[in-house]
């Protein structure tokens, strides 16, 4: 990272990389930097981030900064490809493309929070970001530093994703014709996208942390193609909730259990105080079985001093007003056949660059009515929203604070509310499941 007056400027080269994962073996990833994940960026609130990426693996790949409020230009729309060097470019092709090298611009004039950037190709995010393209990025503000929350090496991020790995050692992705055929009426395989069996945090298989017997903050991505996250610690002890996708929460809310979604990140702080000294904490998931059930491990290694606390109050959060939406919207997301093949929709029809859902006015307030068939995390480039309610209750438990993702349940219909703003032009909203994605659950939006 180089530094000037006013921006921070970052070179990453995509490439191939052998690295090791499971121990003693060697595993072909794509990889920013060639490692997995990325290196993690930092934007200070305010100052430009511009992060250059050359692209020499053997696709196209496209860069999509997740929570952002970025430009279109620089959003990564999915046929915005930046091709490997060397390839040529003919033909029509609606994308802005480059060949071999891309400048993204961020402004980050946005909420500290942490964000996440991933390959967004069209039909092949899956597959890329299963291979290793996707890395953190924190908006950091240091208004925040009065808050005196855990810090330091106390202030770590967990990047929770799910992998398979063939007997040679390489990500084993099943694949999937991105067109999916299945005859209607026929479930297609991975309907529920791909899973995996071996839980990977930050990159490593089950790791064991060793902690102090204090108060941490963890920022919990997760980075999954598909899997939902059913976390808590054994023994147990509070997950207390400071900040969402979009940042700090207004109040910390205390859970047992955390439920996550793909994309959606949790931050939370565990007082490890509340062990004694040379306990084993697991940290385990609900939703699994066998090896999907175990997580990682803290160890309690040592007491020390916390100079760290939870204030009641973490930020001011303005509640957006429904009698201030200027249109209600319903989003139905929904398996459907399309002529002979199977595919996921969003309102019946598959994701095409060419067909808008909506085109709010800059400024502009909406509600949009979510309904889906199945689960699917939501999840809009550009804004954060606000829940409303699901169903006819309100926001359900892990609903709290700005939100850029989703969890839409099965039958379910969720009522978000955003002000669309920050920039005009075109973005996507989609599943961030992200087999669904590439079978075409996306559609856009235009802000005017
Ligand atoms: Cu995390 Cu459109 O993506
Ligand atoms: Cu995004
Ligand atoms: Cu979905």
């Amino acid at each position: 990272v180089r530094s000037t007056a006013g921006e921070d400027f970052y070179e990453m080269t995509q490439r191939v990389a052998d690295v090791e994962i499971l121990p003693g073996v060697r595993t072909q990833i794509w990889g920013y930097e060639g490692i997995f994940p990325g290196p993690t960026v930092i934007s200070r609130r305010g100052r430009k981030t511009i992060v250059r990426h050359r692209n020499e693996l053997p696709v196209p790949t496209v860069v999509h900064l997740h929570g952002g409020r970025t430009a279109p230009e620089h959003d990564g729309y999915p046929t915005d490809l930046v091709l490997p060097r060397g390839w040529q470019h003919h033909g029509q092709h609606g994308g802005d493309l480059r060949v071999g090298e891309r400048t993204y611009e961020y402004d980050a004039d946005q909420r500290a929070a942490t964000l996440w950037y991933h390959d967004h190709r069209m039909d092949f995010t899956a597959p890329n970001v299963w291979r290793g393209l996707a890395g953190l990025h924190l908006v950091a503000d240091d208004a925040e530093r009065v808050l005196e929350l855990p810090d330091g090496d106390r202030d770590v991020p967990l990047m929770i994703c799910d992998r398979s790995f063939a007997a040679d050692g390489s990500l084993a992705y099943p694949s999937v014709d991105p067109e999916l055929v299945a005859p209607p009426g026929v479930h297609p395989p991975y309907e529920a996208g791909v899973l995996g069996d071996v839980l990977l945090v930050n990159g490593i298989p089950w790791p064991a942390m060793e902690v102090d017997a204090v108060r941490y903050r963890f920022r919990l991505l997760n980075a999954s193609n598909a899997r939902r996250y059913r976390l808590r610690l054994d023994p147990p002890a509070p997950l207390v909730q400071i900040g969402s996708d979009g940042g700090l929460l207004e109040r910390p809310v205390t859970h047992q259990h955390l439920d996550m979604a793909p994309a959606e990140r949790f931050e939370i702080v565990v007082d490890f105080g509340a062990y004694p000294v040379g306990q084993r904490v697991r940290l385990v998931n609900d939703f699994g079985d066998g090896s999907t059930g175990q997580v990682m491990e803290f160890r309690v290694a040592r007491t020390a001093a916390d100079p760290s606390r939870v204030p009641d109050r973490l930020s001011e959060i303005p509640r957006l007003d429904p009698a201030a939406a200027k249109t209600v919207r319903d989003v139905v997301l929904q398996s459907k056949a399309i002529g002979q093949v199977h595919g996921w929709t969003i309102n019946g029809e598959p994701f095409s660059p060419d067909h808008d859902h909506a085109e709010p006015r800059f400024g502009d307030v909406e509600i949009w009515n979510l309904y889906g068939d199945f689960h699917h995390p939501v999840h809009l480039h550009l804004v954060h929203f606000q829940v409303l309610g699901r169903g006819n209750d309100g926001p359900g438990q892990f609903d709290a604070g700005w939100k850029d993702t989703l969890d839409l349940r099965p039958a379910e219909r969720a009522q978000i509310i955003t002000r669309f703003d920050g920039h005009r032009g075109r973005y996507v909203f989609h599943c961030h499941n992200l087999e669904h994605e590439d079978m075409m659950m996306m559609g856009n939006f235009s802000v005017r």
